[in-house]
């Protein structure tokens, strides 16, 4: 137990590795679910799983009362239990670890469980997601889902950020208009966020570094693997902080949650059968590309991209295939990114901006950019966006009263979590996937 643990009412052990460990030879209980049992007449082996591990559960007719023995024989996939029993070690299990099981009680008996061994499609699957998530790969993108979090929320903590929440009701549009959600606000419009960027760069002249973590919206109507109509994005915003320095802290951000996830899920990692030699290759500085060598290197491996035009996925994909590591692309036109992005001084038709793309054609992870700090420019940038200038009064503000050099990014967090566990789709990297055709369950 460690001086955080909860304090339990009722005597009885996760199926972690350490509480596993430190139970080793002891009669204890455990309390879970059947995920798979088969019986050869007077041994039962229950397959069972709590949420923190598994482990194989014999029972034997002998060494159990009548009335669970009979309990036993009414167990279905799914089943939730208690049991008491020794653990011992065992090779030849799965887990590793064996319960011999003393007595057993049974919490209820599930109905017959829809989600078979047998493939299934994956409507089916996605129509059952409040059923799938108790799978063993699914249970296994959550948890790396968890250690991207704690990771990202570590590394900013270790580096001075303070997490800001920002709005998810908006009056105004952060990334374009183009893919907008739009609700009645009281007889107003109203837009659910994009990103909680613009509202963050507010909350660094009070703090200088800070993050947000939470849901945004797009409303594309695109099918892409990579696109969600809901996600989570994490925005860090850096006062003081320009182009260079953005990207350096990006990667060190990109190479730290990696290491943990390398270092905590090792188990999860093996259940996606994820090769980690590709992930423990990654490491800083990543590879940098301007928006105008990626053109060139598209066009000459037969993409039909322009100068000009933006990356599509397609051509991300084909790009970053041909890397181990990831790939920052900078200084795009502006005329393809957002209006609060600084002008590149070198050349004004480009903007200080980077997209990092994920090796192994997964594509864009992180946008980011330096923020134009100067107020006659970034009001000529907003009216010539056409954006309504009532709304951006207060963001113009920031540039009225101390304004400083500033540097920001955002990252897709179901994007990060699809490439480190090897997924087709992003859709499983999030538990409830809003997608164009999908919102249930
Ligand atoms: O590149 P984006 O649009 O950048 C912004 O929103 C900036 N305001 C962020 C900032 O500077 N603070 O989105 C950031 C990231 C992308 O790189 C991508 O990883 C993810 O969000 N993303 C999506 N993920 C899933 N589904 C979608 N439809 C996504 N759109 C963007
Ligand atoms: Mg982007």
């Amino acid at each position: 137990m460690t001086e955080n643990s909860c304090i339990a009412m009722e005597k009885y052990i996760l199926l972690t590795k350490e509480q596993i460990e430190e139970n080793l030879e002891q009669s204890v209980e455990i309390k879970g679910w059947v995920l798979n049992f088969r019986s050869s007449g007077k041994i039962w082996f229950l397959q069972c799983r709590d949420g923190h591990g598994f482990i194989q559960a014999v029972v034997s007719k002998n060494d159990v009362s009548e009335k669970a023995w009979e309990d036993c024989q009414k167990i279905t996939l799914e089943t939730s239990v208690e049991l008491s029993g020794v653990i011992r070690k065992d090779e030849r299990s799965l887990s590793g670890y064996e319960m011999q099981v003393g007595d057993l009680k049974i919490i209820q008996v599930a109905a017959e469980y829809p989600i078979a061994k047998k493939e299934h499609g994956a409507d089916f699957l996605l129509d059952n997601r409040h059923l799938w998530l108790r799978s063993p790969r699914q249970m296994a993108i959550q948890k790396i889902r968890y250690t991207v979090i704690m990771a990202t929320c570590e590394f900013l903590d270790n580096n001075y950020f303070t997490r800001i929440d920002s709005p998810i009701l908006t009056p105004s549009a952060c990334e374009g208009t183009t893919t907008l959600f739009e609700i009645d606000y009281f007889g107003q419009p109203a837009y659910l966020s994009q990103s909680g960027q613009l509202y963050l760069e507010a909350a660094i002249f009070s703090l200088g570094r800070c993050y947000d973590f939470g849901p945004v919206f797009r409303a594309e109507k695109s099918k892409t693997r990579r696109h969600l109509i809901e996600f989570w994005m994490m925005d860090a915003e850096m006062a003081f902080v320009k182009h260079e320095e953005n990207l350096a802290i990006q990667e060190s951000l990109i190479v730290r949650i990696i290491e943990k996830v390398l270092d905590k899920n090792k188990e999860e990692l093996k259940v996606l059968e994820r090769d980690i030699s590709v992930l423990e290759k990654i490491k800083t500085p990543f590879i940098r590309k301007s928006y105008l060598e990626a053109i060139k290197e598209l066009r000459e491996i037969g993409s039909d991209i322009n100068e000009g035009d933006d990356l599509g996925a397609d051509d991300e994909t084909v790009l970053t295939k041909r890397y181990e590591q990831p790939i920052f692309i900078e200084k795009f036109p502006a005329e393809v990114k957002a209006f609060y992005m600084k002008r590149d001084p070198d050349n004004e038709n480009f903007v200080l901006c980077s997209d990092l793309l994920a090796p192994e054609g997964y594509g864009e992870i992180i946008g980011g950019s330096q923020r134009e700090e100067n107020y006659e420019v970034l009001l000529k940038r907003i009216e010539e966006k056409n954006l309504a200038l009532k709304n951006f009064q207060w963001y113009l503000d920031l540039r009225k009263y101390g304004s400083v050099p500033h540097s920001g990014f955002g990252y897709g967090l179901e994007r990060i979590v699809t490439w480190i566990c090897g997924l087709k789709h992003v859709r499983t990297s999030i538990p409830f996937p809003r997608l164009l055709n999908r919102m249930n369950p």
